[in-house]
């Protein structure tokens, strides 16, 4: 069997190497991969992004199953142009997909169906939505309608803040055609954790719940990132929480989209607020995996992957599929380089990865490149340090002491990964 994984950074790394694992599995690609796809034995990283050329690829090869990792290529729709040439493939189509690329679709959606959310508007005239601000107060949150790479949301503190947001969102040129638009939200208080299904567009089943850490700096503080580490599973989605998750959200969700014509088969990812009293809320729907959430996860994860995600690509998994997880915590550190995340320097000699196999422990590449047998970094966030343990606590142990050998100039990573479910709860 023949496997092509879509798109290049930690998040396709660690779906391919859990898809390299699967028996009969003989070629697994990546593309475009990166510089840690390329040093694997088990994968060939291939140079393509051009949909067409992709599903040309697959037909000539007769590629088994395509997995597509990143948004922007199921927002662009790559699953539509296979579909539409009879090729294996699994993830949402572009109209399916419409639950993360419009933020507005996404909030229209879940009113229309009942599902738990922050209350909001929509504006694009900058003016009214001064004024709605004004009328609701801070802490409020703008969002830029369209997909930003993370980048598009600010959790405004202050009346000041969410003044100058809107400016920058609709009369400044900072997102492009993604801010056109704006979603002015409530501010929901609590925790927030990562909630994930993989669905056939009818029945669906539920991954590890794991949780990230946004922001840049240690004790959450400093800019949103797309991700600075992780761990699973997440102890805050207690299973009256997941109960609550799967009843009001992940069914009404799935069964909406089927009635509205865009059935979701793929994987969903949904972002949760979870307040004190164990209410959850959406934050925000993803229509892929999380990165670095999938690093953990894929981790974790003892049962094969590559069937399941044929039967879902093929609209039959059936309402009785049950994973085998390692009842092992995992928590990933991820390495960024110098300037991210606004301005990332490129080209710096990464040194001191392990190269033996090191047992509970996957370093999986994000940003980094292959240059005349030099491993450079190529992007934002450069590694991903994982590891297995007993406990959050005994992972984290293990990820950093595996990441300490590691280095490149300018390097920057968080030192408190998993603190909230390391510190004592009260
Ligand atoms: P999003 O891209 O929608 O996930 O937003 C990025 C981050 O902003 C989230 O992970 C939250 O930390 C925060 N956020 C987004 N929406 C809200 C909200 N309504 N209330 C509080 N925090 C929010
Ligand atoms: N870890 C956050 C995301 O993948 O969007």
């Amino acid at each position: 069997m023949k496997v092509l994984v879509i798109g290049s950074g930690g998040r396709e790394h660690a779906l391919a190497w859990k898809l390299a694992q699967s028996p009969g599995v003989k070629h697994v690609w990546v593309a475009p991969g990166n510089g840690g796809t390329e040093l694997d034995a088990n994968l060939e990283n291939l140079p393509l992004t051009d949909f067409n050329e992709l599903a040309d690829f697959a037909q000539r090869e007769g590629v088994t199953l395509t997995v597509v990792g990143p948004d922007a290529a199921l927002a662009g729709g790559v699953v539509n142009v296979f579909k539409s040439r009879g090729l294996p493939i699994f993830g949402p189509t572009k109209e399916a997909a419409e639950l993360e690329w419009s933020k507005d679709f996404a909030k229209g959606f879940m009113q229309r169906h009942k599902i738990p959310t922050a209350a909001y508007a929509t504006f694009s005239d900058a003016q009214e939505a001064h004024a709605y601000i004004d009328a609701q107060g801070a802490p409020i949150v703008i969002k830029a309608d369209g997909l930003a790479a993370g980048k598009g949301v600010v959790v405004a503190m202050t009346l000041e803040e969410a003044h100058a947001a809107v400016d920058s969102m609709l009369e400044g040129d900072r997102f492009g055609a993604a801010g056109s638009r704006v979603v002015i939200e409530e501010f929901m208080q609590g925790e927030e954790a990562s909630f994930f299904v993989v669905s056939d567009g009818k029945d669906f089943v539920t991954l590890s719940t794991a949780q990230d850490h946004k922001r840049l700096l240690d004790g959450d503080n400093g800019p949103n990132t797309g991700g600075m580490g992780s761990y699973a599973p997440a102890p805050i989605v207690s299973p009256d929480v997941r109960a609550k998750v799967l009843s009001r959200v992940v069914r009404p969700t799935l069964a909406g989209m089927a009635s509205e014509g865009r059935p979701y088969a793929g994987f969903l990812y949904v972002g949760l607020m979870i307040d004190a009293a164990g209410e959850p809320r959406v934050v925000e729907f993803n229509a892929r995996m999380g990165d670095p959430e999938t690093q953990v996860i894929m981790l974790r994860l003892k049962s094969d992957l590559l069937p399941l995600l044929q039967h879902a690509a093929k609209g039959a998994l059936g309402p009785d599929v049950e994973l085998e997880w390692d009842r092992r915590a995992a928590l990933t550190v991820i390495l960024a380089s110098q300037g991210y995340p606004d301005s990332p320097r490129k080209g710096d000699v990464v040194h001191g990865l392990p190269v033996a196999p090191q047992d509970d422990v996957v370093v999986f590449h994000a940003g980094t490149t292959l240059k005349d047998g030099q491993l450079l970094t190529s992007g934002g966030r450069v590694l991903c340090v994982t590891a297995l343990g007993e406990s959050i606590k005994q992972a984290q142990h293990r990820a950093y002491e595996a990441a300490s050998t590691i280095g490149f100039d300018g390097m920057q990573f968080r030192r408190d990964i998993g603190w909230r479910a390391i510190k004592p709860h009260h």
